[in-house]
Order: structure tokens, then C-alpha cells, then sequence
């Protein structure tokens, strides 16, 4: 992934250099490529074997991702100084080229769907569809973004908890796996059970993220562990408590299993993403 993330962002040396060294600073940074595998996976498990040219739809995923990232942690918004192990992208390029730097981040992962050229322009504008509403504002992470910090200081409450994590985290976790399996020409039975596989991954995924939040070290986290209870987001360990936050994010790996039944042997590598998802330790 990162030799294709890095065919794609201009090199440092491009002018406006300031610009191509932030987005290159947060985007090798040493994520966990999370989406964009699960994309690659995907189209694997709907092919039975390697995909070609896979992994450049799947740099999309990480530049939104990436692009996320440097805003969710803006002063703005939950106000971070660590992320991915680094100090984050405003702390270090100022807040005005780390605005600029996730516009960029975001309109570069267009730019690569609209370029692939292993895929008919059929197939490339359903990605584009995928990944935009993914990203926006109806149920998509932006909404998710909204529910969130309108949601700080408020009743900790189960629906809106499942509203703003399903839209924040688990629309885009969802995409990746669909992306993944229209890349790879997937019938709508396929895409129907790999939706499900998706979206409860990707429940499954921010529901881990709270406990880390709660259970693990900065250290550890390459971010800072806590940040949730001090600024009193909407969480399931807040809602749930810790042990039923568990127990459901177990319940969501059980789904995850079920989702994939129909195709076997196949779906191995999303069987073993999905008990990633569920059981890591950052
Ligand atoms: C963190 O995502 C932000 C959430 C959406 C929960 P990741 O845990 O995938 O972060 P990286 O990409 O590995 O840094
Ligand atoms: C962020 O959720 C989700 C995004 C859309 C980036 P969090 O605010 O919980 O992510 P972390 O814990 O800072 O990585
Ligand atoms: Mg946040
Ligand atoms: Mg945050
Ligand atoms: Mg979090």
C-alpha cells in the first residue's frame, strides 16, 4: 500500500512543497492500512485469487481516511497533539496547512478513482459513488463528525451512540469492502452479503476504538488514550460499560463470520481482518 500511496501524492520536491510534505508527513505516518486491505481482501474474496490493479482504488480509501484524521484532531474539533505515533499535521504545519492538507488529501482520492485504468468508466463511477456519500453528510462520516462533537457533554444514549458511530466509522468501513467487491465485478448477492460483512466490521471497528480509548496507553495507541471520558464524547463504554462493550463487539465479529459463510474457503483473509478488527492492540 504504501508503494502505491506513494506513486500517487506528488513528491516533496513539487512546488508548493509545504503542501506535498504535509500530506506525505500524515500519510506515512505508519497507519494500519486498515481500509484500503479490506478493500483489497474484498476483491479477492469475490475473484478467488489476486486482484491487479486493486490497490490504487484502494489508496482512495486511505487518502480519506488520512484526510479525516488531520481534521478530526484540528483545535477545532477534539483538539490532538498525537496521532499515529507523531505529533499531529497542525502541530507541526501550522493549523492553515493542515486544513490544507486534508482538502488535498480528499480531492487527490477523486482524482485517482477518475485515473484508474484497469476498470470501465461504469465501474470507476460507482466507486466514486461509494466513497463520496461514505465520506458526507448523509449517514456518511461527516455526519458521524456532527453527531459527535454536538453530541460532547450530552446523555450518554444508545441510539445516538449507534447513529454517530455506524455514520463516523463504519460508513467508510463498509465502502472499503464494497469498493473492493465492485472493483472485482461482484454479482449483487455477493455485494449484498460483503455490505453486511462491512458494515457490521465496521461497527465492530469504533467500538474497539472506545475501548482502546479507555484500556490502552498513548504508548500504545500512538495517539492520546483518555480523550473520550475528558471531553465527554458519546461512547459505548460510556453507554455500555466496558465488559457489554466487549461482549458486543464480539457479537459483531460473530456477524462478520456469518456474513461471509457464503463463500467459504474464499473469504479467509476477511475472516482474519474481521478478528484483527476485534482483538488488536492499537
Ligand atoms: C482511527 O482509525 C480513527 C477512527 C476512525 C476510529 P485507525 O485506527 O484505522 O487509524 P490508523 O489509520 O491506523 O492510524
Ligand atoms: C474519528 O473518531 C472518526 C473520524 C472520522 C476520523 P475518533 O475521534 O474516535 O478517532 P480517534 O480516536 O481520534 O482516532
Ligand atoms: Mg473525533
Ligand atoms: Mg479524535
Ligand atoms: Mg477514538
Amino acid at each position: 500500500m504504501d508503494a502505491a500511496l506513494d506513486r500517487w501524492v506528488p513528491p516533496e520536491t513539487a512546488p508548493p512543497e509545504t503542501i506535498h510534505k504535509a500530506m506525505r508527513y500524515s500519510l506515512f505516518a505508519g497507519g494500519k492500512r486498515i481500509r484500503p486491505v479490506l478493500c483489497i481482501a474484498a476483491a479477492e474474496t469475490v475473484r478467488g485469487g489476486p486482484v491487479a490493479g486493486v490497490e490504487d482504488a484502494a489508496c482512495s480509501l486511505e487518502m480519506v481516511h488520512t484526510y479525516s484524521l488531520i481534521h478530526d484532531d484540528l483545535p477545532a474539533l477534539d483538539n490532538d497533539d498525537l496521532r499515529r505515533g507523531r505529533p499531529t499535521a497542525h502541530k507541526v504545519f501550522g493549523e492553515a496547512m493542515a486544513i490544507l492538507a486534508g482538502d488535498a488529501l480528499l480531492t487527490l482520492a477523486f482524482e485517482v478513482l477518475a485515473r484508474l485504468d484497469s476498470i470501465d468508466s461504469s465501474r470507476k463511477i460507482r466507486l466514486v459513488e461509494e466513497l463520496a456519500s461514505a465520506a458526507g453528510t448523509v449517514g456518511g462520516m461527516i455526519a458521524g463528525q456532527v453527531h459527535d462533537l454536538e453530541g460532547e457533554g450530552a446523555e450518554p444514549d444508545p441510539e445516538l451512540l449507534e447513529r454517530i458511530h455506524r455514520a463516523k466509522t463504519g460508513a467508510l468501513l463498509r465502502a472499503s469492502v464494497r469498493m473492493g467487491a465492485i472493483y472485482a465485478g461482484a454479482s449483487g448477492e455477493e455485494l449484498q452479503a460483503l455490505s453486511d460483512y462491512g458494515e457490521h466490521a465496521g461497527l465492530a471497528f469504533q467500538i474497539v476504538d472506545d475501548l482502546l480509548d479507555v484500556e490502552a496507553s498513548s504508548d500504545a495507541l500512538g495517539k492520546t488514550a483518555g480523550k473520550d471520558a475528558a471531553q465527554q464524547k458519546i461512547t459505548f463504554p460510556a453507554v455500555y460499560g466496558l465488559a457489554r462493550s466487549h461482549q458486543m463487539a464480539e457479537q459483531e465479529l460473530e456477524a462478520c463470520r456469518a456474513a461471509l459463510a457464503p463463500f467459504g474457503e474464499r473469504a479467509q483473509w476477511l475472516r482474519e481482518l474481521a478478528d484483527l478488527i476485534v482483538h488488536r492492540k492499537n
